[in-house]
């Protein structure tokens, strides 16, 4: 799995010139055209559904849009109480169901040959940008709502958890057979902050799925390794600025790891990109449980060749 590889194909930018970001999501011959795009090009062992964290918030009423220039526009910010209490938690499900229009077509398409990925944001995640109304430089939105009104910020938690719950439930009965959970925001949190803002509520999703799915859960920048055990979740996704092995190491052994090669080096040469990928499977070598893969999502500055040379390495692998 390479998430968002997308914006390095030219297969995904023709598409793109068509149709708009949003479009695609929504549209389940396009979201799954997308989808599996990089799965015929590399060969990856996974796909991943080709959506949004930010579908969510839209299920409750946030719209979003992806600008031109870059960058996530959601069409009004969280400021006050009455804003969230305009959040719609009622009809989740049925708004997301273009997604599972598209899980249905990719897992079709697969042939139970690829393993299919669904996923969703944390809810830490999607608070910060439904605070903020996108994306932000700082990131202090959501933190000055948990400090100042620690009420306000646990009933807004308490909207978004059963959503991102929902999402996930609709994601497994079309058809995925793994789920992540990105909390691509929980690196940002002071340690003693980190269970009340975030894992807590990663813990209440992951007890909704069902224990034949199993959930990875991806925490950008976090450390707190017992905290995020604490979760649930059968695999960690690690990021790329650890040793994986010492991560590996601290895990109990039912635990599963995820990662992590640095994604600069898919723009970088692809005598690099092999040779970093290589020295991670070494060290991981005999050690029980380990998912190959970035550390974090794919940039556009991607080469593909860099990335044909990291599949080919893990692939050749012995
Ligand atoms: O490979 C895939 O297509 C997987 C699907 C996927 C996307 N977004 C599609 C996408 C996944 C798993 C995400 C997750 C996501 N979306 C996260 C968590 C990411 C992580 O790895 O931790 C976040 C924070 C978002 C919200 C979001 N969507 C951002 C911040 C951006 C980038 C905005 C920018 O300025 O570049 C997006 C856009 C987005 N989502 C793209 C894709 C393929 C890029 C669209 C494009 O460039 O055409």
């Amino acid at each position: 799995m390479m998430r968002q590889a997308g914006r390095a194909l030219p297969e995904y930018r023709a598409l793109k010139e068509k149709h708009s970001f949003v479009e695609m999501v929504k549209t389940p011959e396009l979201a799954a055209e997308v989808t599996l795009q990089p799965i015929r090009r590399f060969g990856f062992d996974a796909a991943i559904l080709f959506s949004d964290i930010l579908v969510v918030p839209e299920a409750m009423g946030q719209t979003y849009r992806f600008r031109e220039t870059g960058g996530i526009e959601m069409d009004f910010a969280l400021r006050t109480s009455e804003d969230i209490a305009r959040l719609d938690t009622t009809h989740v499900a049925e708004r997301l169901e273009y997604m599972a229009g598209a899980l249905r077509l990719v897992k079709k398409s697969l042939g139970g040959k690829t393993a299919l990925i669904g996923f969703a944001g944390s809810p830490w995640t999607l608070a910060n940008f439904m605070i903020e109304g996108g994306g932000s430089r700082e990131w202090h939105g959501a933190k000055r709502m948990f400090y100042d009104d620690p009420a306000l910020f646990a009933r807004l938690m308490e909207k978004i958890t059963p959503a991102v719950a929902a999402c996930m439930q609709v994601q497994i009965e079309a058809g995925a057979e793994v789920v992540q959970i990105f909390d691509t925001l929980g690196g940002l949190l002071a340690p003693d902050d980190f269970y009340e803002s975030s894992a807590r509520w990663i813990r209440q999703i992951v007890a909704s799925v069902p224990s034949t799915t199993p959930v990875i859960v991806f925490s950008k920048g976090a450390s707190q390794w017992e905290t995020l055990v604490e979760t649930g979740a059968n695999i960690l996704g690690v990021d790329w600025t650890q040793r994986l092995a010492d991560v590996r190491g601290r895990l109990p052994g039912n635990v599963g790891v995820q990662g992590n090669l640095d994604p600069a080096l898919l723009a970088a040469a692809p005598e690099a990109a092999a040779a970093a990928t290589a020295r991670i499977l070494e060290s991981m070598r005999g050690k029980c449980g380990h998912i190959f893969n970035l550390g974090h999502g794919v940039t556009p500055d991607a080469r593909l060749e860099s990335i044909a040379a990291v599949v080919e390495t893990v692939k050749n692998f012995r």
